[in-house]
């Protein structure tokens, strides 16, 4: 039997056509905000500048994650409007942990503006997170736009899936600010943290979509070994770009992870990696790193052979992913739009 042929899509497109299904439910569910949760969360998505005037071009973020939990769906035989609120929640969740990353982080720039902490201070960015994370389960369990007067639709079994992945990406955040603290990090706790800050939300994008969808359990089980590989992978290229990437493109400040000695996965390699180069390294990250010593720690990271390490790894990882999403079986058409989206997370410049 020959496989059915579905063009390549290109993940630009897939992307735009996730887009256009999440934007309104994602402003409707905003719009159910109190003024002064909604103003810092509005600025933050890039719908409106700090006094509220709306602004031109695309602002916001990728919105990733939404689109993993929609195709998910859909290659499960489901439809994405089943899977929507879900998709909204997801990307909630997200926007709640950006701007209390940045926060953490001290990280004055992203999507290329000022971060929300930096408009209006850490205490009311901090609230506007809180109130992106509250919504996100109300939108999940409601089924609608989750304002207050909203009520349960029945169908709350993404709650706890939620849930669950959400104490996940907390747990990596704890291990990724102890870790600057730290001299010495395993490359394996390092790949734990990174599991949990970012590829336990991947996970549950595609968890959440294969529920909405109507998987079966192996679907399910190999669209969430898809999602966490293709979030680790995702979270690797992060890493490398916070050290090689151009702010023009990816809208962030570049070498703040240097800064803020970060053991990110290309440092932790380059730490790990017992060359002369890596020991240069460590005694860089003795203390806290000096402005002029930033090109330098960078270099020696690459000469450590952190960043070779670091791209044979998102290799790997987009192997399997690419093994887990073909067992799944999935619908064509969805299962191709999946593959442009591991690739384009595996392989991106912003
Ligand atoms: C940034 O995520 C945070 C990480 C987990 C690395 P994205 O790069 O998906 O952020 P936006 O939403 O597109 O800005
Ligand atoms: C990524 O944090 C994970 C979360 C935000 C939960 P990072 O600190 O590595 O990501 P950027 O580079 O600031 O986006
Ligand atoms: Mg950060
Ligand atoms: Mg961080």
């Amino acid at each position: 039997m020959t496989e059915p042929v579905v063009a390549r899509p290109c993940a630009a497109d897939v992307l735009t056509r996730t887009r256009d299904l999440l934007d309104p439910a994602l402003r409707r569910a905003v719009g159910t905000l109190p003024h002064s949760m909604r103003r810092v969360a509005g600025y933050h998505f890039g719908w409106w500048d700090a006094r509220e005037r709306p602004v031109g071009g695309a602002g916001g973020g990728k919105a990733l994650r939404p689109a993993f939990t929609l195709l998910a769906a859909e290659g499960a035989g489901g439809e994405a409007t089943a899977a929507l609120p879900a998709a909204v929640a997801v990307e909630l969740v997200h926007n709640f942990s950006l701007i209390h990353d940045d926060v953490m982080d001290g990280d004055r720039v992203r999507r290329h503006r000022p971060t929300a902490w930096a408009v209006f201070g850490r205490a009311q960015a901090i609230l506007a997170g809180d109130s992106l994370l509250a919504l996100a389960f109300a939108v999940l369990a409601t089924g609608t736009d989750g304002g207050p007067d909203s009520a349960a639709d029945g169908r709350t079994d993404g709650v706890p899936v939620l849930a669950g992945h959400v104490q996940s990406l907390l747990d990596g955040q704890s291990a990724d600010l102890d870790f600057e603290e730290r001299a010495e990090v395993g490359l394996e706790a390092c790949v734990r943290m990174a599991e949990g800050k970012t590829a336990a939300l991947f996970r549950c994008a595609c968890a959440l979509g294969a529920l909405y969808g109507g998987a079966t359990p192996d679907q399910s089980v190999l669209l969430k070994a898809y999602g966490e590989r293709v979030g680790l992978a995702f979270q690797i290229v992060d890493d490398l770009l916070g050290i090689w990437g151009d702010p023009a493109v990816t809208g962030k400040a570049v070498h703040s992870d240097l800064r803020n000695r970060k053991k990110s996965l290309p440092v932790v390699a380059a730490l790990a990696s017992g060359t002369p180069a890596g020991a240069a390294l460590a005694a860089l990250y003795r203390r806290p790193v000096a402005e002029p010593d930033l090109a330098r720690a960078a270099r020696l990271v690459e000469e450590a052979g952190g960043r070779a390490w670091s791209l044979a790894r998102v290799d790997g990882l987009l192997t399997e992913a690419l093994e887990s999403l073909r067992a799944a079986g999935l619908t064509p058409e969805a299962a191709a739009g999946l593959e442009a989206l591991a690739r384009l997370a595996a392989d991106r410049d912003r």
